[in-house]
């Protein structure tokens, strides 16, 4: 018999579709992908650097499981410099990808009498993620019928029923929202009146448009440090995905447990690329900035294609590389759901989107523009064809 846990958990949605596109390329058709959720940007060539030289220097042997100290101090004095507070060296830790960081909060966070509020849409992993600790994940939609927003009052009938923790990804994949400043201060003071905590998910904090600012949780509200739990990674700033290094900053009891876990789990991130990741924060280049420009001339670009499409509405992202139209009534008469029209776009126009279905939100598709202007251009005109023709 398997564990009951391991049962609970789905296998991604979207899968049947990524076979299709791949059944495609095989036949030699030239598929467009709007689907990907990662920097179509080679690494830098100075990180590639930094990790073929930690490899000749022989940085190849086992780190401390929470990884070397000249990272963990590198991003400390980031995060002071960007957002207003300094943590310790205890109250980090870097892991095998941010993805890792989440799992590791939950399993040391949760038990199965624990609810977690999570916001709709959300980040396909969120919820698998918490069933497999046990605990139930509850979903409140942070559609208003026009755009996106987060709004604390509408989570707080789920937070008074009382839960463990908050889930926030921020800017948001698959919307690219950002919380507001005044949201995330209530949600803040109410982790510690209801006590609960608070996950910010922000691998996209650095790819941020229109020189908004960030809101930095710790900055804003101080007093709610021991609530609140910071997830980072390298893998959209420095388009790193494949070397895997993402990293938690939280109260030092819960980073120890994590630890613990994590020794005896996948002990270090891999070496050479926690060296590469410490010359990618020590030693940025203008080319990290140059790309959010360049995410920023195709947001431009996509969401102005985009609205030309009648009965589609969408919300202008203010961060990450995704774009979130609602196209339900667009596609209505003709499509069952958008896991229906996301299927006869690929069979039919060869493009890839993924449909709101993989965040828990029917009626939207998610469209990623790390990709190239001609792959956007040509994308959208044929998302257009499929609903108008
Ligand atoms: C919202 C969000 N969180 C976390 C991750 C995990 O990133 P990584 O494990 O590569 O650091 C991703 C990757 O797609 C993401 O979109």
């Amino acid at each position: 018999m398997l564990n009951e846990k391991i049962k609970k958990l789905k296998i991604s949605s979207t899968l049947a579709l990524v076979v299709k596109a791949k059944e495609l390329k095989d036949q030699g058709k030239r598929v467009i992908s709007l689907s990907v959720g990662e920097p179509d940007f080679p690494t830098p060539e100075y990180i590639k650097e930094a990790g073929i030289k930690a490899i000749r220097g022989n940085k190849t042997k086992y780190t401390m499981a929470s990884g070397i100290k000249e990272l963990r101090e590198a991003l400390i004095k980031v995060y002071e410099r960007e957002q207003g507070y300094r943590f310790n060296l205890n109250e980090i830790m870097i892991h095998p990808g941010s993805k890792f960081s989440i799992f590791l909060i939950a399993n040391v966070l949760l038990s199965e009498k624990d609810r977690v509020l999570i916001p709709k849409p959300y980040w396909v992993s969120y919820p698998e993620i918490v069933k497999f600790t046990g605990a139930t994940p509850v979903f409140i939609d942070s559609w208003n019928g026009k755009n996106f927003y987060y709004k604390f009052e509408d989570y707080l009938p789920e937070i008074k029923k009382g839960i463990k923790l908050f889930i926030l990804s921020s800017p948001s994949n698959p919307t690219g929202i950002i919380m507001k400043e005044e949201e995330l201060e209530k949600l803040l003071k109410a982790a510690i009146e209801y006590d609960f905590y608070l996950l910010v998910d922000e691998c996209y904090r650095r790819i941020i448009y229109d020189n908004s600012e960030y809101p930095s949780p710790l900055k804003i509200f101080p007093e709610a440090k021991d609530r609140v739990l910071i997830s980072g990674s390298f893998s959209k700033t420095f388009a790193m995905t494949g070397w895997r290094v993402g990293f938690t900053f939280g109260p030092e009891e819960i980073i120890n447990y994590m630890k613990i876990l994590q020794s005896h789990s996948t002990s270090n991130p891999a070496t050479p690329s926690q060296y590469a990741a410490l010359v990618a924060l020590t030693d940025e280049k203008d080319e990290i900035e140059k790309m959010v420009r360049e995410y920023e001339r195709r947001r431009d670009l996509a969401y102005s294609l985009l609205k030309k499409i009648p009965k589609i509405k969408i919300t202008k992202p203010e961060g990450a590389f995704y774009l979130f139209p609602y196209v339900k009534d667009a596609i209505k008469g003709k499509f069952k759901n958008t896991y229906e029209f996301s299927e006869h776009l690929i069979e039919k126009f060869h493009v890839v989107v993924v449909p709101g279905e993989a965040f828990g939100t029917e009626g939207f598709i998610r469209i990623s523009y790390a990709a190239s202007e001609e792959d956007i251009r040509e994308g959208i005109s044929k998302i257009a064809e499929a609903i108008n023709g």
